[in-house]
């Protein structure tokens, strides 16, 4: 007989019933999802085909963010008689409500889906996407999109095209602001985060709405950066470096997917079934619902991929675009090409059959109106919670550049600090692209922050100097003049909200206008200047970059950004943010990412330069690297281990090392782990980033921290697109920035 021990009894029966609870979890979403498909058959069962196309169809309200359709649309009747399944860029409570009350009027009563580009805050303004990123705090931004989700939910709206989760590369692409940089790994975890802050627990909270992984796929690789240009890409390239942060989330259980206005090796994404039903509905078995981009079904006929309207909505809804935004294509064809076999029935259906899940899993079908609803639009948008979020995650992604004789932070018994620029005063810029229902008076612009921090006893003295796209230098003599008078002299530039965001790429991305020969004249007082530079995408600023006392960037740092620079320029906070994109030196570099292939011909020497892949007239190096950000403070990486030297491919080893605060105040480092496969069956970059952890230490301290490697981790995809761990050595590299690598030993994988 044997016995078994209390404690061993009372852990099994933590074990059985954890089992049980896990099961009957599953057992209870199982019961549920099978309601929702039994409900959704029914409806489908009384459609007519007319009505389920209609399902399929998505109209913009009266904002328009994209080319507004010749086609004259009656689009409250269309709605009334079952012709539409969604609206977008309609919003608030009084708007969704009405129209919403028309889609009731319709014969089966099927409510609509309100969507809406919720980017980086609905009321309350976040730093935009790509400054989110800077801050490595994956925590913030899930809340930020939380925020975001509640004040949208609140005001009628069901569905944000969010995130944008674009790898990209290539800061002449004006979109480069809206996703979360260049990196594969850090867009899957960012892009998790935000799926999760966006959708909550789960999808019928009035707090939350479906979030839109997009623009699926590889719209990021725009050739030269040109918006709604091709894309080229091998498949290897596509699948390590693109389509991570899409399977992320889907694993996040995103709900819904937009496709993209580019070709990808001369297929449109729209109409591209290896994209869409190969690997996001099959491979991936997602299960949720694939939008079209505006007009994008439309626009396979200027690509020359479709022959007419009828083909392309042939091509689109065969490939797996389920819904048409705004081509209105769909709408005027489909029935009919169903009607003479030239489009299978199945596709339909399949189609209809995702949308309505969604809006039985929200709920509508109980309450159409149960998102939009007065009260809850009031409370939740005079929340000051919020602000206070905004504020936190603003500080979090402001990057120290450059930071000479520790000129930063500002102390407090400066007497003249001289604010120059023309982004000092400016609100409606620090809100940056694609903004929904703030109201840009509420911005606290840079100077109202500095005002918040100093004391009595300093005096600020503005002047603008110049316009950021201005060619006088008309007023320079008045900023050089305030500049004399001033101890300290903090210059805001950049560019203006709407240089970056949709169809906004420059082929130019050096800081525009006359403002670096404003630095200049300002600089030439002698005075210590400090850069603010506030932009949408990484810029070229060499001068600045050569002689500024210190630099700070901003990105469009949102609502509170006047008092989170502030924050950052007199030490209330300790920045910690890291470049999440490179930063090139000149446009000739672009593209340009970390993760750089060592070529058969590197510089190992700098005095023998002759045949080797490099530019006369140009360093390889970007201006500032990925992963970099100073610190007021300063780590030291010691005591590197890893608990053994090599591994097989189950097995893992932990690599471990000690990170000192070596300075004189509390402050957070991101460290990165990055690895290198050393000789492989492809040739591999010479760091991949694969682990990061972002923590806080105060002066003195010192913290042991782990990575644990596993075969995973040192994966690729090869020729034929098998992800595999090829045997050999590795090369573990642990920093604080790519080109800042403090530690390194090697593994082998057996
Ligand atoms: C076009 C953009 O590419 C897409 O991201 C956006 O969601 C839609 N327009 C709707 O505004």
């Amino acid at each position: 007989m044997k016995f078994i021990s209390t404690k061993m009894f009372k852990r099994s029966c933590l074990y059985r019933a954890t089992v049980l609870i896990a099961f009957s979890g599953t057992l209870t979403t199982y019961a549920q999802d099978r309601k929702i498909d039994r409900r959704v058959d029914s409806l489908m069962k009384l459609m007519t085909l007319e009505e389920k196309v209609g399902q399929l169809n998505q109209y913009s309200g009266r904002e328009v963010t994209g080319p507004v359709s010749e086609k004259k649309t009656d689009v409250l009747q269309d709605i009334r008689t079952g012709r539409v399944g969604s609206m977008l860029n309609v919003r608030g409570v009084k708007d969704t409500r009405e129209i919403q009350k028309v889609a009731l009027e319709s014969r089966l009563k099927i409510p609509l889906l309100f969507s809406l580009d919720v980017i980086h805050g609905y009321k309350t303004v976040f730093p935009i996407p790509l400054g989110e990123a800077a801050s490595w705090d994956l925590n913030a931004m899930r809340l930020s999109a939380q925020i975001a989700a509640k004040e949208a939910a609140a005001a009628g709206i069901h569905w944000t095209f969010a995130p944008m989760v674009d790898v990209a590369r290539d800061p002449r692409w004006g979109r480069v602001m809206e996703g979360a940089g260049e990196d594969a790994y850090l867009g899957s975890l960012i892009a998790e985060a935000r799926v999760k802050g966006f959708q909550g627990e789960q999808l019928g909270s009035v707090e939350s709405i479906m979030a839109c992984a997009k623009h699926f796929a590889g719209y990021g690789a725009s050739i030269a950066g040109r918006d709604y240009n091709a894309v080229d890409m091998s498949r290897q390239q596509l699948w390590e470096t693109y389509l991570p942060p899409f399977k992320a989330s889907v694993d996040a259980g995103v709900a819904t997917f937009m496709n993209a206005f580019n070709t990808l090796n001369g297929v449109p994404a729209t109409g591209n079934a290896y994209l869409q039903r190969d690997i996001l509905k099959s491979k991936w078995n997602f299960k949720g619902f694939m939008v079209s981009d505006w007009g994008s079904i439309g626009e396979m006929i200027p690509w020359g991929y479709a022959a007419n309207e009828a083909d392309a909505a042939v091509k689109a809804i065969t490939a797996g675009s389920d819904m048409d935004m705004e081509s209105r294509a769909y709408i005027d064809n489909l029935a009919q090409l169903v009607k003479e076999g030239k489009v299978s029935l199945k596709w339909v259906d399949d189609a209809v059959r995702r949308i309505l899940y969604k809006k039985f899993e929200l709920g509508l079908f109980e309450d159409p109106y149960r998102f939009s609803n007065f009260k809850r639009e009031k409370k939740v948008f005079s929340d000051p919670a919020h602000r206070v979020a905004a504020r936190e995650l603003a500080k979090k992604s402001i990057v120290l550049l450059k930071n000479d004789q520790n000129i930063l932070p500002i102390k407090n018994d400066v007497r003249n600090i001289a604010l120059i620029g023309p982004l000092v005063q400016a609100k409606r810029d620090l809100e940056g692209s694609w903004i929904v229902e703030s109201d840009s008076v509420n911005v606290v612009s840079l100077i109202e922050g500095v005002r918040n921090q100093i004391s009595g006893k300093t005096n600020l003295i503005y002047a603008k100097g110049a316009g950021v796209l201005s060619s006088s230098e008309d007023s320079f003599a008045a900023a050089v003049e305030a500049a004399r008078k001033a101890d300290v002299v903090i210059m805001a530039l950049g560019e203006t909200w709407d240089m970056s965001g949709e169809a906004k790429s420059r082929a130019d991305i050096r800081i525009p206008g006359k403002q670096e020969a404003l630095f200049e004249a300002v600089k030439a007082t002698g005075k210590p200047v400090i850069v603010v530079l506030m932009a949408g995408r990484p810029l070229i600023f060499d001068k600045i970059a050569a002689e500024a006392s210190a630099i700070l960037y901003a990105w469009w740092p949102g609502t509170e950004g006047g008092n989170a620079i502030a924050d950052v320029l007199f030490g209330a906070y300790n920045p910690s943010a890291k470049l999440p994109v490179t930063f090139p030196r000149s446009v000739g570099q672009i593209p340009l990412s970390y993760d750089v292939y060592n070529t058969g011909r590197p510089v190992k020497d700098p005095a023998n330069t002759r045949y080797k892949s490099m530019y006369i007239d140009s360093p390889n190096t970007p201006m500032y690297a990925f992963g970099y950000g100073l610190s007021y403070t300063s780590f030291g990486y010691s005591d590197l281990k890893l608990d053994s030297t090599s591994i097989n491919q189950n097995g893992e080893a932990v690599l471990s090392f000690r990170l000192t605060n070596t300075g004189k105040v509390t402050g957070e480092e991101v460290v990165q782990l990055y690895i290198h496969d050393e000789v492989a069956s492809v040739a591999r970059p010479l760091k991949q980033l694969k682990g990061f952890q972002k923590l806080a230490l105060k002066p003195g301290e010192s913290r042991e921290l782990k990575f644990t490697i596993k075969s995973e981790l040192l994966s690729f995809y090869d020729n034929d697109l098998n992800w595999i761990a090829e045997p050999g050595r590795f090369k573990l590299m642990v920093g604080s920035a790519s080109d800042d690598i403090r530690l390194q030993t090697n593994l082998t994988l057996r």
